[in-house]
């Protein structure tokens, strides 16, 4: 059998570039090796602890679909669907909530620091949270086994949510039998590495991404903002710095190797910005002719994600019967 890999993205803002490098383009790579079988999908009820807006939830969930087509997923290799068309996750949902002990869900990262910042602020610990956030750990378990995946590409950030799914696995397990796979995480280390604007991290909770598909402009604009040293032009620059590090992730060895001569050379802040915008519009570029077609003609991406859905209800509606046969709920 092949193993079965599957990831969910959550609509809540624009794909930027370390959601690319990091998440989008290793998950398509993945997606062309035979051995492989994928479910990839728009975790869109799981985008409800941070949206409540129907116009926001449209585009972002637009946004990601266009996205990842753009950037070279096939329908054809890949289950390509929304979390939301899929009624059997919920019903599955429910009979988890029934095996997962609460305290299980109280030591849950995302949880645990909204209570934390509440007790610092001196409000109820539970101030702000609904059951949308506090149940999200059992959701996720849900998407993952409902469609027995082994492996779950995800950034380090969301170990704990699969180290959850496998403890909810084996309290059913324990309680009805042999039913569920084991999923394991598949972490990609490097994903953590990738810098922002202001040379940390590159996050959306910082402010400091580049968006992915923009205009030209607007890249060019967003790639003026990066943060500089206050070196003149003529004098050598630092090989480290965030221009440099961003560069390389999109040139080729040679581009690399000239571009890092011009730096030594006192290459200019603004010279290095622009030779970075070319580099990095090049490489976009035909991506974004993608993505401004598929924003064009979302009919054929509602066609695309509805397929999506009725092939993984297939998959979906046959763990979910050995399920309710297992806990007497298919007479
Ligand atoms: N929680 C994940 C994130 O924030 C998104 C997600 C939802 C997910 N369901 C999933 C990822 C199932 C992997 C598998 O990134």
């Amino acid at each position: 059998m092949k193993n079965r890999i599957l990831t969910g993205i959550k609509p809540t803002g624009y794909a930027h570039i370390g959601n690319y490098l990091g998440a989008i383009k290793p998950a398509i790579e993945l997606s062309n090796n035979e051995d492989f079988d994928c479910f990839y999908f728009i975790a869109d009820y799981h985008a409800l602890t941070t949206l409540s807006n129907r116009q926001e939830m449209i585009e972002y969930t637009y946004n990601i679909a266009c996205t990842w087509l753009a950037c070279g997923l096939d329908p054809n290799k890949v289950i390509f669907y929304k979390q939301s068309d899929i009624p059997e996750d919920f019903e599955l949902n429910w009979i988890l909530c029934n095996v997962t002990p609460k305290g299980l869900m109280n030591r849950a990262h995302a949880y645990k620091a909204f209570t934390e910042r509440n007790e610092k602020e001196g409000l109820d610990k539970d101030n702000g949270v609904n059951m949308g956030l506090y149940n999200y750990p059992i959701l996720m378990a849900s998407d993952i086994i409902l469609f027995g995946a082994n492996y779950v590409p995800v950034g380090l950030d969301q170990k704990q949510h699969i180290e959850i799914a496998r403890d909810i696995v084996n309290y059913f397990n324990n309680k009805y039998g042999n039913v569920f796979i084991l999923p394991k995480e598949y972490i990609q280390e490097d994903t953590c590495t990738l810098v922002g604007l202001d040379g940390r991290k590159m996050s959306k909770s910082y402010g400091n991404t580049i968006q992915l598909f923009s205009t030209e402009d607007q890249l060019r604009k967003t790639i003026n903002k990066i943060v500089t040293d206050s070196k003149m032009p003529g004098e050598p620059k630092n090989l480290d710095c965030t221009i440099n590090k961003i560069y390389k992730l999109f040139a080729t060895t040679e581009q690399s190797k000239d571009f890092d001569k011009k730096l030594l050379n006192g290459l200019s802040w603004g010279e290095a910005k622009k030779e970075l915008f070319e580099v990095m519009n090049e490489y976009i570029k035909p991506m974004r002719e993608k993505f401004n077609y598929y924003q064009n003609h979302k009919e054929e991406v509602d066609k695309i994600l509805a397929e999506g859905a009725e092939k993984a209800r297939k998959v979906a509606k046959e763990y979910l019967q050995k399920t309710r046969h297992a806990i007497g709920a298919d007479l």
